[in-house]
This record gives structure tokens, C-alpha cells and sequence, in this order.
């Protein structure tokens, strides 16, 4: 991972220029990376766009293969890259870099990234995995409508060379990945959980659909992804998108 590495000035989104290059004829190698020092149209989820101050963060994006995963088991690979950002700003930022479920990447109660996992699956084979990747670096000033984001800079009072980040991110990625190829599936969704934002405490939380509120305790996040909650002593189970946290 990061063996390949195509730096870009100015791109629309890194996820868009990957899988663009995937309907060429010659494919990229696994672990390619293409970064970009600015976007212009950076996705996050749902209908979320990204922002981040040019050249000042990673905004980057990873090509894997993982054609040995069922596609019915997806959010393993979800939990295998969460787990490796997590062990890097650990090491950078100290245990109160978290998980959130289902794609951040939290240091206490603030939003340092997030991930855009985007998949090219044919039949039943899992063809490619783009993993788009943003993570707020040196950028100590956000707009007001980014309430909770924070950054490695605002954190430790000093700026992080991005070049040496991006290196270490592919090398802990990288380790992980080869972890889920040989089998420790268990290991991963382990650290997934030790790490897992509010796991264990009681909080306010919203059902999308209904708009009812109530607080739960989340309990654990299932190999499929779905996110468990306790209220009031019954087990509630949301997947994706089905339930947002209140503050
Ligand atoms: C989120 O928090 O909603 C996910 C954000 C993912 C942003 C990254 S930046 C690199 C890659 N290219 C994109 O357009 N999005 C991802």
C-alpha cells in the first residue's frame, strides 16, 4: 500500500479520479494512492460534500482488491481501516482517538476524518475498493456549520508533515490488510470495538425515519455493521444511515 503513490494539485475528488481510471483499460496496481492537495468537489457521505483547506490536510484515496472477501461481509473491511487510522493517531494523539461509528475518525467528541468507501462489485465477486480518505491535518480554522471538526494540529499546538502521515497510515493500513487476507477477523472486530466512540455510555440518539429521540448505550457494531443499542434493557439494532447522534 502507498508502494504507488499519484499526487495531484487540483482534482475533483480522489474517489471520482480512481474509479475513472478503473474503466480504463490498463488497471492500477493494488494499493495505489491518489492525493490531492486540493478538491473541488470532495464527497463525504450521503449528500455531504467535504472541505478542507487546500494543502493543508490528506485528502487521498486507496485502491484494494479485495476479491477474497464475500460481499455480503463488506463492513469487515470498514472495520480493518478503521482500525489502522486509529492506531496511527493513537500513537500520535494518545487514547482518546476513537471510531465512530459507521465512518469516522474522532479524537474525544470531535470529527478529525472521515472515510468514503466506494465498491465495484460484479456477481458475487468484490472487484475493487476505493477508500476515499480525509483527514484534517494542519487546518486549525473551520467554518461555523463544522461545529465538532477538529484536527492533529489544533490538538497538539503544532503542525504534522503530511508526507510522513500519509506513509504511516499506508504502512498501519497495509499490516491490517494483510491481518483481514489471513484470517483474524476476530482480532479486527475486537480493536474495532475497544476503540468504538460512546460505546458503553448512555446518550441521546435520533431515529431518522420517525424522529423519535431516546437514550441508549451502544453496545457493539456486527460484522454486517449494524450498530446495537440498549434501551431500557432491550437490544435495538440501526444499520447505516437509520439513526443519528444527538449531543
Ligand atoms: C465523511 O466524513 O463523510 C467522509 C469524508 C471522506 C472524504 C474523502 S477526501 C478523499 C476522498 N475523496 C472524496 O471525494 N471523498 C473522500
Amino acid at each position: 500500500v502507498g508502494q504507488n503513490i499519484i499526487s495531484l494539485k487540483t482534482i475533483d475528488s480522489t474517489n471520482n479520479y480512481l474509479r475513472d481510471e478503473l474503466s480504463k483499460s490498463a488497471p492500477l496496481p493494488e494499493g495505489t494512492v491518489i492525493m490531492a492537495e486540493a478538491q473541488t468537489a470532495g464527497r463525504g457521505q450521503l449528500t455531504n460534500t467535504w472541505h478542507s483547506e487546500p494543502g493543508k490536510n490528506l485528502t487521498f484515496s486507496l485502491l484494494l482488491r479485495p476479491g477474497f472477501i464475500n460481499p455480503a461481509d463488506q463492513f469487515i473491511l470498514n472495520k480493518c481501516i478503521s482500525v489502522a487510522l486509529n492506531e496511527v493517531l493513537q500513537r500520535i494523539l494518545g487514547n482518546k482517538a476513537a471510531i465512530k461509528w459507521p465512518n469516522d475518525i474522532y479524537f474525544g467528541s470531535g470529527k478529525l476524518g472521515g472515510m468514503l468507501i466506494e465498491n465495484i462489485i460484479r456477481g458475487s465477486q468484490w472487484k475493487y475498493a476505493i477508500i476515499g480518505i480525509g483527514l484534517n491535518v494542519n487546518q486549525e480554522a473551520f467554518p461555523d456549520s463544522l461545529r465538532n471538526a477538529t484536527s492533529i494540529a489544533k490538538i497538539l499546538q503544532s503542525n504534522y508533515d503530511l508526507t510522513i502521515l500519509l506513509s504511516e497510515i499506508c504502512s498501519h493500513i497495509e499490516g491490517w490488510y494483510l491481518r483481514l487476507k489471513s484470517g483474524h477477523r476476530e482480532e479486527i472486530s475486537r480493536r474495532y470495538r475497544e476503540k468504538l466512540y460512546r460505546l458503553n455510555e448512555p446518550h441521546r440518539y435520533r431515529v431518522m425515519k420517525t424522529g423519535e429521540e431516546f437514550t441508549g448505550t451502544i453496545t457493539n457494531v456486527t460484522d454486517e455493521g449494524i450498530l446495537q443499542l440498549d434501551h431500557e434493557g432491550a437490544q435495538k439494532d440501526y444499520s447505516l444511515k437509520e439513526i443519528e447522534f444527538l449531543n
